[in-house]
């Protein structure tokens, strides 16, 4: 039955991961005796194989500690300053379990239907007053939801509402430990924690301390050499990187860098990662993006840690329609995988993620790990602020190529001439609100466990090796089988996305 995969993939055509269908093999194990652990680059292990994509509408340090937390990585985007960019993987490299990544602020002065606007946007029931509205401004007061719930005039000053007798914590002293006994001990919900000033510095909660110890894992999953998260940041490959490269490593501690371009076998990609491998000596760096073996090739022999895999297969990509570029994704894993797993370098499948079955394959074609942009946009965790279209909550989404984030600076991960016309080769929209990360993750690991199941292997490295002795059978999928596979015949249903 069915062909191995040199038969599937040696016939020139592109399949993507919906045209292709594994065929299942023998079950003597538990779905909780599959290990998903893999290497996200040479030197680096993940417990979750995923990442979360380099994108300004997808990892900033919110998502980059609850990708951590959830044992996979976040990539900080690069479509900002680089003091701007430092800020965001210094927040997460920083981060304590329990503490509110960038806790909101707000004016004395600002009024009730500020903070109510802010409910509805962000889904945030508390904010700390501050003189200045800022992190950093002197601490007035909190306002939390049942501050205000009973207000009928909208426009009450936060001053008249919030609760200014506040047990805090000075910065110097605190641990996360201490953090949590001072809430368990005052039965509070918020604790801020102030510099010698009085000046609010963080902002540790009751609800996180709880989500943390929800983790998979017990905990932070996700841990460098240093003992703070692991963090990834992208760059791109003109000289202004270097400095980039240079302070996101030596000032921000980041552990590994990104690469960030559509079509990666260039010679300033090659030029880059020799660069940053002479030095940067320890720093991971991945490369990409490819599709085929000679692209994988050249970017492995100048020093890649890791490939990104993937042209035109993004859920807002149109790489391959406006420059006939590119190839179907299960059929450019299977190929760099071959080359990349026999050299030792990890392959991260990148974009086309639309549910568990997606990773599953994959996984099982030759990934090390998928990254995600629109599966992980839309959720408390992304960067942006909710909004409401037809009745329906959504966030946005948008590619990196779209003219939209191209206007604020990234057509350089298109090779883009910023003197020349712009053409996008990416969308702008919304996505649904699609819940948190740190509750969703654990699903999903759980759905692509059952699939290695009912493929008999019972680790990414088994399922390689089924693949590659040819006991794994695949076949690909016709249009009415795609059909057949997905739901119909139905008169309504619920489809959740997780
Ligand atoms: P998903 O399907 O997860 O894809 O939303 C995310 C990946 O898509 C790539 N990306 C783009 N590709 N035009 C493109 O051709 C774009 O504007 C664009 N923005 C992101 C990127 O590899 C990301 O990880």
């Amino acid at each position: 039955d069915g062909f191995t995969g040199p038969e599937l993939f040696g016939q020139g055509v592109s399949y993507t991961y919906d045209d292709v269908i594994f065929l299942p093999g023998h079950i003597n194990f538990g779905a909780h005796e599959v290990d998903l652990t893999s290497y996200v680059t040479r030197n680096i292990k993940l417990r979750t194989p995923l990442v979360s994509s380099p994108m300004d509408t997808v990892t900033e340090a919110g998502m980059a500690v609850a990708m951590a937390a959830v044992g996979g990585m976040g990539v900080i985007h690069y479509n900002n300053s680089l003091e701007e960019q430092l800020h965001e993987v210094k927040t997460a490299k920083n981060h304590s379990p329990g503490f509110v990544v960038h806790p909101v602020c707000m004016q004395p002065t600002a009024t009730v239907a500020d903070v109510a606007a802010l409910k509805e946007r962000r889904g945030l029931s508390s904010v700390c007053i501050t003189d200045t509205g800022k992190v950093g401004g002197k601490l007035l007061g909190m306002v939390t939801t049942r501050d205000w719930d009973f207000v009928t005039d909208l426009h009450t000053p936060l001053s008249e509402v919030m609760t200014a007798d506040l047990e805090t914590a000075e910065y110097d002293t605190i641990t996360a430990e201490k953090a949590m006994q001072l809430l368990k001990a005052s039965k509070r919900g918020k604790l801020p924690i102030v510099g010698a000033g009085g000046e609010l510095l963080a902002l540790a909660t009751r609800a996180l301390f709880r989500e943390d110890a929800r983790m998979p894992f017990g905990g932070p999953a996700s841990v460098a050499p240093d003992g703070r998260l692991l963090v990834g940041a992208a760059v791109g490959t003109r000289d202004a990187d270097r400095e980039r490269v240079a302070a996101l490593r030596d000032v921000g501690h980041v552990d590994v860098v990104v690469l960030d371009s559509s079509q990666g076998d260039s010679t300033f990609q090659v030029s880059m990662v020799q660069h940053i491998k002479r030095e940067h000596p320890g720093l991971d760096v991945i490369c990409g993006n490819v599709v085929t073996s000679w692209q994988a090739r050249r970017l492995i022999e100048a020093g890649a840690d890791a490939l990104r895999v993937g042209m035109g297969s993004g859920s807002i990509c149109t790489t391959q329609e406006v420059c006939a570029v590119g190839r179907g994704q299960a059929t450019a894993v299977y190929h760099t995988a071959r080359l990349a797993n026999s050299l030792g370098v990890p392959v991260i499948a990148d974009g086309g993620i639309q549910n568990s079955g997606n990773v599953v394959k994959a996984l099982a074609l030759g990934a090390s790990a998928v990254m995600c942009g629109s599966l992980f946009a839309g959720t408390a965790e992304a960067p942006g602020d909710y909004q409401s279209v037809n009745g329906v909550r959504v966030k946005k989404y948008r590619g990196m190529g779209s003219l939209e984030a191209m206007t604020k600076g990234s057509e350089v991960r298109y090779h883009s001439d910023t003197q020349s016309l712009k053409i996008a080769q990416g969308v702008s929209g919304t996505v649904r609100d699609k819940g948190s990360v740190r509750r969703n993750v654990p699903y999903m690991v759980q759905a692509v466990k059952q699939g290695f199941q009912d493929l008999g292997a019972k680790s990414i490295a088994d399922a390689w090796q089924r693949l590659d002795s040819g006991e794994q059978r695949l076949e690909s999928r016709t249009g009415a089988a795609q059909a057949e596979g997905g739901i119909h015949d139905m008169h309504s249903y619920e489809k959740k996305s997780w």
